[in-house]
């Protein structure tokens, strides 16, 4: 087992009052898996993502236990999570400058992550074979002339340029747990096909594990092994991403797919669903999509429904399936 997420609960600190955004959070995930997790923004996506890599705001209250390759980071200081960052744990923000340093060129903080992969491995690479692994990555992630890029600093570059780089340091890294938030969100089309093959040649070579975020089911059908559905900060539906797209159970899975534009259904007026995810301050009760759910009855919104486990890798909180 890679990671075991158990009674994780994160709230925020506002000045409004406390928002519970994760209440007994469990999830686990073994080696060589990847997951998506998609949902509409405020879902807690990258609420679930800062808890994972540690690097929650300071107005975030957390407890419970996250174990990443048998460690509990919960109650680790800044020093020993230090230790796992890069090579056991990296995550990939949706801003991608939040994961650079902005007075360090990027060649020096690439060269950077080369050196610590070589620390913590026992390749004996030389600074030759360093600076060649960059550049390397850089053309791979198809980033013209990578000599001048690296002696850029961040700022100079492009929202998409950035985001290739933190992804660049990402696969220089090589670490056990990948955990990308929206990583492709600011590339085109092209590069984005690309980035998930890296991902996937990663995952497929060396077995890295992915958690990757997304608005976007189709996105996710194509990277993913399981999907995960969330909606406000809970886990509606979990199964193999074949069962998710080719049979979906939950409403607001069916809503998603729904929403997907496809080559399949260019006749057909795209779905949206209508309103929008609740405020974590004003909850409904029961289940917290009732509101939204053309299949709700009267039991939706008295009581919310446990997670089920039902066959095989199924998951599903709803009370149409008790
Ligand atoms: N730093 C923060 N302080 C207070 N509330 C936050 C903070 N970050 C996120 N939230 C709240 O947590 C909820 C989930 O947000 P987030 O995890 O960013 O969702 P997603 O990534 O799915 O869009 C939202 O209601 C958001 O307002
Ligand atoms: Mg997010």
């Amino acid at each position: 087992m890679l990671l075991e997420i158990k009674n994780l609960n994160v709230s925020y600190k506002t000045v409004n009052g406390i928002s519970n955004v994760l209440n007994n959070f469990e999830l686990s995930m073994d080696t060589g898996d990847i997951i998506s997790i998609v949902g509409e923004s405020g879902s807690g996506k990258s609420t679930l993502g800062g808890a994972i890599t540690k690097l929650l705001p300071p107005s975030a209250i957390e407890t419970g236990s996250v174990i990443v390759d048998g460690k509990d980071i919960v109650p680790m200081s800044e020093s020993e999570i230090t230790n796992m960052r890069g090579t056991t744990i990296f995550m990939i923000f949706q801003n991608p400058l939040n994961s650079l340093n902005p007075v360090k060129t990027v060649g020096y903080q690439l060269m950077e992550a080369a050196r610590v992969r070589n620390d913590r491995s026992n390749e004996n690479l030389d600074e030759e074979a360093m600076e060649r692994l960059v550049i390397d990555t850089l053309r791979a992630m198809r980033l013209p002339d990578p000599e001048k890029i690296m002696k850029r600093y961040p700022h100079e570059l492009s929202g998409g340029q950035v985001q290739r780089i933190v992804i660049s340091m990402a696969l220089i890294l090589r670490p056990k747990l990948l955990i990308a938030d929206e990583p492709t969100t600011a590339l085109d089309v092209t590069i984005q096909a690309q980035v998930i093959n890296l991902l996937k040649e990663l995952n497929r070579d060396y077995k890295m594990s992915i958690i990757f975020i997304t608005h976007d089911l189709s996105l996710a059908y194509s990277i993913s092994n399981r999907i995960m559905v969330m909606y406000a900060g809970r886990i509606m539906e979990l199964n193999d991403s074949e069962e998710i797209i080719k049979n979906p159970k939950h409403p607001y899975t069916i809503a998603l797919l729904l929403s997907v534009p496809t080559k399949y259904k260019t006749e057909t007026k795209l779905y949206y669903i209508s309103g929008s995810p609740p405020s974590f301050f004003n909850l409904p009760a029961g289940c917290k999509f009732n509101p939204r759910c053309e299949k709700a009855f009267d039991k939706c919104r008295e009581m919310e429904p446990d997670l089920i486990v039902s066959k095989g890798n199924s998951r599903i909180r709803c009370w149409l399936y008790e």
